[in-house]
């Protein structure tokens, strides 16, 4: 039991952020329980303050009542306290809708890498749709065939691969708390096809995190990109370099030492990652992308970011945009 309630207050507080966007705080029943125990030990305060005033008589055992009673007390309360928690758990996770969000932004605006971070403070996945479509180019599935000359001429791949690829994906049981939409929807058509396949279940986009950043300072942010295919994280020669990084005569990474901080596994350079195809990507998003923005703008769910600035700044502007004002 002491487990369960352990495993009950890490999960809570494990939550906050999500509560705190879904104007929900899980910390009511800590609250809850937390004050019910305090007034048990008030209570048993108060009762020790009278006994001492009206029976100095035989203290040794009335000093034994009152541990017992306290102890009682306090198990009771602390009872108390947990079924109540259990109780508003349950309906947190009968009527509260899953946490939804969207990150907005042009290639290399910074989405993937803030987007590791909100996944660690919301404990919800992030769902990138590049990284669910090179997985499928690697893996030469069928989606994959269609999908990879598009991609790497930094097109945009078919709305009907796209919208019956989230469809499935949300579906998955690591999304039943909410999920992190990361690369989709990307056009008008994706974006209400995303919306009616929520509103089903009752739910919406709840927030869109959009990121702000002069397309200037795009093309050495992408250039410099260096990816590792498991995780999605990415890395940049100037900007985050891998520990492993070692620069050749010519100033430049030496690709063998290109490897990912954490598994030390060898990072790669996409293919669309080059000056020219960025230019087709930034085509795209601003024809075809940024109206999915305005859609959103409408229903006052749009919160924007200043991401030209360092990844620390980025993530300080973004981490205090996730909490409901
Ligand atoms: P996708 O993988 O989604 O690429 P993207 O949208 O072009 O975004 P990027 O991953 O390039 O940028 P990012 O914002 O995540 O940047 P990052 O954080 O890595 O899509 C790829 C392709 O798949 C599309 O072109 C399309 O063909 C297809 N596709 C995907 N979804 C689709 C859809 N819904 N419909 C149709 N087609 C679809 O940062 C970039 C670099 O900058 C990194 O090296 C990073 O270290 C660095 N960096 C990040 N932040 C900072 C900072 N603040 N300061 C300095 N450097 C920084």
């Amino acid at each position: 039991m002491a487990a369960a309630w352990a495993r009950s207050q890490k999960r809570s507080s494990r939550n906050v952020a999500i509560a705190k966007t879904s104007q929900m705080p899980p910390r009511t029943f800590l609250a809850t329980a937390a004050a019910t125990g305090a007034g048990v030990l008030t209570w048993g305060a108060t009762q020790q303050q009278q006994h001492q005033t009206r029976c100095d008589v035989d203290a040794a055992s009335l000093a034994g009542g009152l541990v017992g009673g306290l102890a009682a007390g306090a198990v009771g309360g602390y009872m108390l306290g947990k079924s109540k928690a259990d109780a508003v758990e349950a309906k947190y996770d009968k009527y509260w809708p899953r946490k939804i969000m969207l990150l907005f932004g042009a290639p290399g605006a910074g989405k993937g890498t803030q987007g590791e971070k909100i996944v660690d403070e919301l404990d919800i996945p992030q769902l990138s749709t590049g990284d669910m479509l090179r997985e499928a180019v690697a893996q030469g599935t069928a989606v994959g065939k269609r999908a990879k000359a598009v991609m790497e001429a930094g097109g945009l791949v078919s709305d009907d691969i796209l919208i019956a690829m989230i469809a499935e994906r949300i579906q998955a049981p690591d999304c039943s708390k909410g999920f992190i939409l990361d690369g989709m929807p990307r056009t008008l058509v994706q974006a209400k096809a995303v919306d009616e396949m929520l509103a089903k279940t009752g739910e919406n986009i709840s927030l869109v995190m959009a990121f702000d950043v002069a397309p200037e300072i795009l093309e050495e942010r992408i250039c410099g990109r260096w990816m590792h295919k498991a995780s999605g994280r990415s890395f940049h020669v100037k900007f985050r370099p891998p520990k492993s990084m070692k620069l050749g005569p010519d100033g430049k990474p030496i690709p063998e030492s290109m490897k990912d901080d954490e598994t030390g596994e060898p990072l790669y350079q996409r293919a669309d990652d080059t000056a020219e195809a960025l230019k087709k990507r930034l085509k795209g998003y601003n024809d075809q992308t940024l109206p999915v923005l305005e859609h959103y703008r409408g229903k006052g769910i749009v919160r924007t970011v200043d991401a030209g600035k360092d990844m620390k700044a980025v993530w300080a502007e973004v981490s205090a945009k996730l909490v409901n004002k």
